[in-house]
């Protein structure tokens, strides 16, 4: 018998993503009897509670930001538990994408060419328009420096540039990042290796939360993935060199862009969806990892960290 402490839930705008993937967790997990399982939300009652409980392990299902970005992780450390996937210091590494682009560029992983934008200083619209239409051309991407699942990431040109831009004034700063055409595919890492990759042809403008989460807009997911062995194994160890990197855990997913052969690293994502319709369980089962397979080898990894 083994005791699991699910944390799910959570106060990011990903709340519904994680509630989605714990039920399919949970449902995976309960067709064996041989677990005690409590979910629990990351609320005021949750270290009380997890005490009570005496877990074997925590199983972190939380996305963004306060699951995903080192913060609920300090309190596990602190609370002494085994607990999946990343520790502290790569959780908030690979949640926040400014610096994650960094550790890219300084270790030979192309990431989109980027500016950071403050929107605490006056912006002279005519001069920002020209300073991006030079750097980095239209249209740009302008997304939130550490947020998931799409939530407010725009592509944008530059007649609804400052539109657009007013729906993250929120955030204070931001990232606005060349836009990459061509296709998009996705890398698992598990345990230290390559798991594989996927990709994905959404139906809408790009790979948004709709097309992420809303079968209706029938996303289309391909794998294998039609690609050479050499493209392959390119994208597939940049993958893994970011894992290392940043030090990550158990599992990842790293995102790339594919265009005029050559692969741009988005970002990495340490707490990667378990929905149905996720990415990292499909990559699994094509390698014939079943759903419980991977639930239990996340399970297993998990560990006291620094
Ligand atoms: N520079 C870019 N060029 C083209 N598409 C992009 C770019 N940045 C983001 N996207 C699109 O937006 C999606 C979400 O962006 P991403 O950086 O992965 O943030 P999130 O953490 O929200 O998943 C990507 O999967 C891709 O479809
Ligand atoms: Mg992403």
């Amino acid at each position: 018998m083994k005791k699991i402490f699910i944390i799910a839930g959570g106060y990011s705008k990903e709340r519904e993503i994680s509630l989605d993937t714990a039920k399919s967790v949970f449902s995976e997990l309960c067709k064996d009897k041989k677990y005690i399982i409590k979910i629990h939300e990351p609320d005021g009652n949750f270290i009380k509670n997890m005490r009570n409980f005496k877990p074997d392990v925590v199983l972190n299902l939380l996305h963004g930001r306060y699951g995903e970005d080192g913060y609920i992780q300090a309190i596990l450390e602190t609370e002494k538990v085994k607990y999946t996937h990343s520790g502290v210091l790569s959780s908030s590494l690979a949640m926040d994408k400014e610096i994650s682009k960094k550790i890219f560029l300084q270790n030979g992983i192309s990431t989109p060419n980027y500016l950071k934008f403050s929107f605490k200083k006056k912006i002279n619209k005519k001069n920002l328009i020209n300073k991006l239409r030079k750097k980095l051309g239209f249209p740009v991407v302008i997304k939130p420096i550490n947020e998931g699942s799409s939530v407010n990431v725009f592509i944008c040109n530059s007649i609804n540039f400052f539109k657009k831009l007013n729906n993250l004034k929120d955030y204070g700063e931001i990232l606005i990042e060349k836009y990459i055409p061509g296709r998009e595919i996705q890398v698992a890492v598990l345990s230290n290796k390559i798991l594989g990759a996927i990709e994905l042809r959404p139906r809408r403008k790009f790979y948004d939360y709709q097309a992420k989460y809303n079968p209706r807009a029938k996303t289309e997911h391909i794998i294998p993935v039609n690609i050479t062995k050499d493209q392959y194994s390119r994208v597939t160890n940049a993958a893994l060199k970011a894992h290392k990197l940043l030090k990550c855990s158990t599992v990842t997913r790293s995102d790339f862009r594919f265009y005029k052969n050559k692969f741009y690293l988005l970002e990495i994502n340490t707490q990667p969806g378990m929905t149905s319709l996720s990415l990292v369980p499909e990559i699994a089962k094509f390698n014939n990892i079943t759903f419980k397979n991977l639930i239990e080898k996340i399970l297993r990894d998990a560990s006291f960290k620094k």
